[in-house]
């Protein structure tokens, strides 16, 4: 129920300008968002790959509403992954891409043309593009954009969400050599006809797609932070004899820091999420959904700053 009002909060802009301007925002958006620009992206990066993690960089923002506004995207992308070649961070660090950062929501073809030229940039820079996965509306056309993408550049990672009940079909067919997928549980508002409603569902589906993944030819990332579902990826690793550089697991920046480097000191492969930039609203409300702590932290800064 919480989830949902904070979830249909992300959505509603007059809560975005309240949140927005109340100077105690900053100390909750500085946990989980890496700063605004690049250099901010490239410094947390270096701070990781030091400590053996590797990273995937999110450029804040989403439903992108112009064409304007979409190139501007693929620019900022362009300028980060040149800056992180040029830095030696490939390819410890990749590169997350929202389609509808792209345009996705009002011209497809746009959306994967831009996406098609991060991906080439990406690879000359020597590293790889995941597409993140929004909401359910999105899956079909987020899915056939990968499809195409991966006619050029192999490579292209996408994330599938097991809260959704077709993802077991979806991660059946994406199964194949050469596959990347990042497994997480899914954090929109989603309705009863397409989604699994309850968090023991949604965990057994997530077990169900990871079996898939880790017995099939891809390269599967394990994108959670649930020490439960932590230890079954780990105990699947053993039974399908996958070597740590044969999958990995995935964590938000801010969020089991301590745990992230557990694991890569147990010899895992552990990749950091980090988004950056000044579009942090839709991020920061899923984040204060996903664990009613978040929630009390905000409303505990907010309090102590009145
Ligand atoms: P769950 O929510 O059950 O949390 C398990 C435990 O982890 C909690 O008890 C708590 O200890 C800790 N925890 C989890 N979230 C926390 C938080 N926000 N703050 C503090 N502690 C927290 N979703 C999506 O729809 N599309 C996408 O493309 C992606 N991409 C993505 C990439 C990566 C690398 C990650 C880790 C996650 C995503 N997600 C996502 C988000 C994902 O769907 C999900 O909402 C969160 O990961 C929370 O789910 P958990 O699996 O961590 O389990």
């Amino acid at each position: 129920m919480l989830r949902s009002v904070i979830l249909a909060a992300a959505r509603s802009s007059r809560i975005e300008r309240l949140v927005a301007t109340t100077p105690a925002t900053r100390a909750v958006v500085d946990r989980f968002v890496a700063g605004t620009t690049v250099d901010d992206a490239l410094r947390v990066t270096r701070a990781l790959v030091a400590d053996g993690l590797t990273v995937t960089l999110d450029h804040l923002g989403e439903d992108t509403l112009s064409a304007e506004h979409a190139a501007a995207a693929r620019d900022e992308y362009l300028g980060l992954l040149s800056a992180l070649a040029d830095a030696g961070l490939t390819p410890a660090a990749e590169v997350s891409v929202k389609l509808s950062a792209l345009g996705q929501r009002f011209d497809e073809k746009l959306a994967r043309d831009l996406a098609a030229e991060i991906c080439a940039a990406a690879q000359r820079a020597g590293t790889t593009v995941t597409l993140d996965m929004e909401d359910h509306t999105t899956t079909d056309s987020t899915l056939d954009i990968l499809a195409e993408l991966r006619r050029d550049v192999p490579t292209t990672g996408v994330a599938v969400q097991a809260y959704l009940r077709r993802t077991e079909a979806d991660c059946r067919e994406l199964s194949g050599p050469g596959s990347r997928v990042r497994l997480c549980k899914g954090a929109y508002a989603e309705p009863e006809s397409v989604a699994y409603q309850s968090r023991l569902e949604v965990d057994k589906s997530y077990v169900r797609c990871l079996n898939l993944l880790m017995a099939g030819e891809g390269y599967p990332m394990l994108a959670t932070h649930d020490p439960r579902l932590i230890a079954i990826g780990q105990e699947r690793a053993k039974w399908y004899d996958r070597a740590p550089d044969e999958f990995e697991f995935q964590m938000l920046y801010g969020v089991r820091p301590a745990e992230q480097r557990r694991l890569v000191a147990e010899g895992y492969t552990v990749r950091v999420y980090v988004p950056y930039g000044t579009q942090w609203y839709g991020y920061l409300m899923r984040r204060l959904a996903e664990r009613p702590a978040n929630l009390a932290f905000f409303l505990r800064a907010l309090r102590s700053r009145r």
